[in-house]
């Protein structure tokens, strides 16, 4: 679905739905209907509104990860809350200068994040780059993972999924098990992925073809950087350019170390989760047929905007933490479980952040815990400090097991109150989300 004149207008039903995943019956959630919802297309400037009809049985809203629109009132508000059978409009505008990049929509509503996620309910927002990359085709491939139980229903998740983030069964590309695709020699494609598994990090390859990387989260490189695999946290996106070689290549998730959780549940955790032992293949790439005209010369993109060099209004330590102790509203096996940022639980009525509009910040964040967790902040990039000589723009940054890493925000215009917590949305669910609140 494009933007016309300037506004994109949209109902989304998110519904019970019944679709075939693998060969299997599945009844999932979905947008629309389908595995995963309509893709937005959208350019700097535009409107976005959509009408949101809650077909489900428990709350829901929306959240347009990675936008950096107005989180207040029919914006990107994650405090609204629409009522199984109520609707609602939303009015999300995006400044000029939007960055351009790969996004995605999912519900936001606390305490039923992971659930919805997990049984479908997510799409992709592509805003457009004003000077496209000549490519023969785009791809958008939005990546996630559902458990189903013996009568297809989404399965739930047991305590230690709860725990380490519950990965499902099944990985899909664009709700397909391992679809194909089809290039001729010497085409360039781009592809946009979106890691839109509530829990699962991603480690991609693509065996046999040369892949390089045109923009990570927001925005797009000045120059485009040859690779060979990449990692996505859960919520991550990245730009890929395809340079097709002939052949048949598979795009496979390769294992990921994520730390474990030692001594839970009577025992090491590490192999709870088996599919993170083999590699899984998530698509096909045929190369075949005469060769394509060698494409035109990538341009170079503007320059980002350096966060290293400027001036820092505040410094601030976010640490990270799982402990046993009981949790606010936890019972039986969920009290083994609790998830802290700075010692403190989810508060909707507390502001753990105020910052000042048009400063740039430098934030510590700090694991303590034996497991990475993918930190993300609403509306406002940030830019991690020690990423080589071209930073890029993530609203997700992950911080390893034991680690640190820092991070600067430049927060501008754009003002209001919203969240930030972790993407293993079990955790984000258990509590993790809060406040920040420039003014
Ligand atoms: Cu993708 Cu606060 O979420
Ligand atoms: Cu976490």
């Amino acid at each position: 679905v494009a933007s016309r004149d300037g506004v994109l207008d949209l109902e989304l039903v998110a519904a019970p739905a019944r679709v075939k995943i693998g060969g299997r019956n599945a009844n999932v959630q979905a947008f629309n209907g389908t595995l995963p919802g309509p893709t937005l297309r959208v350019r700097g400037g535009d409107t976005i509104r959509v009408a949101i009809a809650n077909e489900l049985d428990t709350p829901t809203n929306l959240h347009v990860h990675g936008l950096h629109v107005s989180p207040e009132g029919n914006g990107d508000n994650p405090f609204v809350s629409i009522s199984p059978g109520e609707s609602f409009d939303y009015e999300i505008v995006l400044p000029n200068d939007h960055p351009p990049g790969t996004f995605w929509y999912h519900p936001h509503h606390h305490g039923h994040v992971a659930d919805q996620l997990a049984a479908g309910l997510y799409g992709a927002i592509v805003v457009e780059d004003p000077e496209p990359v000549p490519v023969s085709r785009e791809r958008t491939l939005v990546v996630s993972d559902i458990t189903l139980d013996g009568t297809g229903n989404p399965a739930a998740a047991s305590p230690p999924e709860k725990m380490m983030g519950r990965q499902g069964e099944i990985v899909m590309v664009n709700g397909q098990v391992r679809p194909r695709a089809t290039a001729s020699p010497g085409e360039r494609e781009q592809w946009r992925i979106v890691n839109a598994c509530p829990s699962r990090y991603l480690r991609l390859t693509l065996d046999g073809q040369s892949l390089r990387l045109l923009g990570r989260d927001t925005g797009r490189l000045p120059e485009p950087v040859d690779l060979t695999e990449v990692t996505l946290a859960p919520g991550n996106r990245v730009e890929l350019l395809v340079d097709a070689r002939q052949g048949t290549s598979t795009l496979l998730s390769i294992p990921v170390d994520r730390g474990a959780m030692p001594g839970m549940m009577g025992g090491p955790m590490a192999g709870a989760f088996p599919a993170d032992d083999e590699p899984i293949g998530l698509l096909t790439l045929d190369v075949t047929g005469p060769p394509a005209d060698e494409p035109d010369p990538v341009p170079a993109g503007p320059a980002l905007r350096d966060l290293r060099t400027a001036p820092v209004t505040a410094r601030r330590t976010l640490e990270f933490a799982m402990g046993m102790g009981l949790g606010r509203g936890m019972r039986g096996a969920e009290s083994m479980m609790s998830f802290t940022i700075n010692g403190r639980q989810f508060d909707a009525d507390r502001n753990d952040i105020t910052v000042r509009a048009r400063t740039v910040e430098e934030w510590t964040l700090t694991n303590t815990s034996p497991m990475d967790h993918p930190m993300h902040l609403h509306v406002w990039p940030m830019q991690v400090l020690d990423d080589g000589e071209s930073p890029t723009w993530q609203d997700v940054v992950n911080i390893p097991a034991f680690g640190r890493v820092t991070i600067r925000v430049a927060f501008d215009d754009i003002v209001g109150r919203t969240v930030y917590h972790c993407h293993i949305l079990d955790h984000e669910d258990l509590g993790t989300a809060w406040i920040a609140a420039p003014s």
